[in-house]
């Protein structure tokens, strides 16, 4: 039996092997970098950010309410509840910010704004608008300091 490599057979192509390892480490790559992304995210807190969607929430929320002509307490003032509620939470969702005096300052004004709607809901759509403004004052307000 003879021990010398068949010359029949076509040599594959130096080029063909380089590039299939090259898109082999591609792919190899490109999954590492997903994976490594999914971990930093998972290890990322979502604490912060949460609190800040729900608030977007509950004022897009009061916004489309007054757009819509639904202006009843029913209908405004959970919003408002809810965006109080929320605003007690700033100082934790931000603790490297809660010991800067602007940033409370910034909180607390949210925080007196939701206590004045609350004390007096709006009782109409035009008041309701007048009271997303004065809120979205607030958020802006924290902002353009801290964001
Ligand atoms: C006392 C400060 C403060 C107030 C008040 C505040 N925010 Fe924020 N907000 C921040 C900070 C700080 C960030 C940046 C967070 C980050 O990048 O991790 C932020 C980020 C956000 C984001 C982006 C979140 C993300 O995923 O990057 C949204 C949306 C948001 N705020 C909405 C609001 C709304 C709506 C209000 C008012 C109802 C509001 N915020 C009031 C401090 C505040």
């Amino acid at each position: 039996m003879s021990t010398t490599p068949d010359q029949a057979r076509p040599k594959s192509s130096a080029f063909g092997r380089y590039f299939f390892v090259f898109m082999l480490g591609l792919v190899l790559g490109a999954i590492a970098v997903v994976m490594l992304m999914r971990t930093l995210d998972e290890r990322r807190d979502h604490f912060p950010d949460s609190v800040m969607h729900v608030q977007a929430w509950h004022l897009n929320q009061l916004g489309s309410k007054a757009t819509e002509n639904r202006c009843n307490a029913t209908d405004i003032i959970p919003h408002l509840k809810g965006l109080r509620t929320m605003a007690d939470d700033l100082e934790h969702a931000f603790p490297g910010l809660s010991d800067d005096a602007r940033f409370v300052k910034q909180a607390s004004s949210m925080r007196a704004a939701l206590d004045g709607a609350l004390s007096a809901p709006p009782i109409n759509c035009e008041g309701v608008n007048a009271v997303v403004t004065k809120i979205g004052e607030t958020c802006k307000g924290c902002h353009q300091d801290f964001r």
